[in-house]
């Protein structure tokens, strides 16, 4: 069942479509109308024409180029910016993931599903396709790469926000002794959305997903809970140690980043949340054992019988070891699909010699590619890489970075 927000005087009721019937209320965060929008600037003609050519140079195209340019510069010169075609959209959003960098997981960029959300406008729509996306992307388990594009910046327009840095974070809420119940690295978001309104489970856990908040001029930010069933998680048990269970950890089966900006050949889409399946180390080298995240490090080692007293005993690797096992243990025993780092850094090599042969280079940053744990035991350590990124790609900002573990300030304030 739904958790339904509290709602004030005129907040409009939003519908989660596929959400078994259910009627989620919102909860308007900002009731005044915003001051005219900052007009985007117009396209760059360069890096529409490069993307393109790209475009049609790796793809069977009926349109002659020249046409197609023709047409891009028409639409730019005329309104400041230009509509991709589908297919142009599709295998944009697809290089973007070729070209990223940091993403160990990229033999498969060919495979990622792109829906088309670029006539959803509303704070609503959107919230309802993000929910449609994780039931799409989940799928029982075995999880599908997809990513879901709303619509661009434009003069015109200014695009939707989504606020959370994933479709699905866990709160962390504060103790008065300082401690934290929950995820650390979100406990500004969830003093933050607690002030809009949101009303954390009567029994809170270490495990509470957060309300999505999505923002667009026209309508101000917006509050959505996610319905529980839409919320896929993995119950954390360990392979041969029993009291593994004891701890009372879960997971959620699929990272949806929904706050990084997708820029295909001079348009800008910075809602375009997009997933690809868990390697075990996210989890459990970084989510589960970072120390200012859950911290677990410490007390699996206690739980082990491990000295502590000294580093020398490399207690923290050990018990490092068997929280990452825990992890790929129980998304196996659950069928939801996850990888090892050993596994993917092989297939990241097979991915390498891909691309070379397609005479391509492929940027790779190496401290995001060497896996947090056993680094010098995969192949991926041994050597150097091309760095330089070209787009399209997924990039990252300062304000949306901040919105994402702040809750604001608001993108049209
Ligand atoms: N590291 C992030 C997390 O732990 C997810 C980043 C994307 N990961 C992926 N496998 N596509 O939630």
């Amino acid at each position: 069942m739904c958790s339904v927000f509290r709602v004030s005087g005129e907040a409009p009721e939003a519908v989660f479509s596929g959400g078994a019937g259910a009627a989620e209320r919102t909860r308007r965060l900002r009731p005044v109308p915003p001051p005219p929008p900052p007009r985007a600037p117009a396209v760059d003609l360069a890096e529409a024409e490069e993307f393109l050519r790209l475009f049609h140079a790796e793809n069977r195209v009926d349109t002659p180029i020249q046409q197609r340019l023709a047409r891009m510069r028409y639409e730019v010169d005329t309104t400041g910016t230009y509509r991709h075609t589908p297919d142009e959209l599709a295998y944009g959003a697809k290089v973007a993931w070729r070209n990223s960098a940091r993403c160990i997981g990229r033999l498969y960029w060919r495979s990622l599903k792109v829906r088309d959300l670029r006539d959803v406008h509303t704070v609503s729509g959107v919230a309802a396709h993000c929910v449609e996306h994780l039931r799409m992307a989940t799928n029982g388990g075995k999880i599908r790469p997809v990513i879901s594009v709303f619509p661009p910046e434009t003069p015109q327009r200014p695009a939707p926000r989504i606020w959370n840095e994933q479709l699905i974070r866990y709160a962390g809420y504060r103790n008065a002794d300082g401690s934290v119940l929950g995820d650390p690295r979100y406990t500004r978001f969830t003093e933050a959305v607690t002030g809009f309104g949101w009303r954390p489970p009567a029994a809170r856990s270490g495990f509470d997903a957060l309300p999505l908040v999505v923002e667009t001029r026209e309508e101000g930010a917006h509050m959505f809970a996610l319905p529980p069933d839409a919320v896929h998680e993995v119950p954390i048990t360990h392979p041969d140690l029993p009291w593994f269970a004891e701890l009372g950890l879960r997971w959620h089966g699929v990272p949806v980043i929904s706050n990084m900006r997708l820029r295909i050949g001079g348009i800008s889409y910075p809602a375009a949340p997009f997933n690809g399946w868990y390697m075990g180390t996210e989890i459990g080298a970084r989510n589960f054992g970072d120390t200012d995240r859950y911290n677990l490090v410490p007390v699996v080692a206690e739980r082990l019988g491990l000295d502590t007293s000294r580093e020398d005993t490399l207690w923290r690797d050990r018990a490092l070891v068997e929280l990452n096992r825990a992890v790929l243990h129980s998304y196996h025993q659950a069928g939801v699909t996850i990888t090892d780092h050993h596994t993917e850094s092989h297939r990241f090599l097979t991915h390498l010699a891909k691309e070379e042969s397609a005479g391509r280079k492929c940027p790779v940053d190496w401290s995001w590619i060497v896996p947090p744990m056993s680094g010098s035991q995969t192949p991926v350590f041994h050597r150097y890489y091309d760095t330089e990124a070209p787009g399209p790609n997924y990039y990252g900002d300062e304000d949306a970075t901040h919105r994402a573990l702040t809750g604001g300030p608001p993108a049209f304030a």
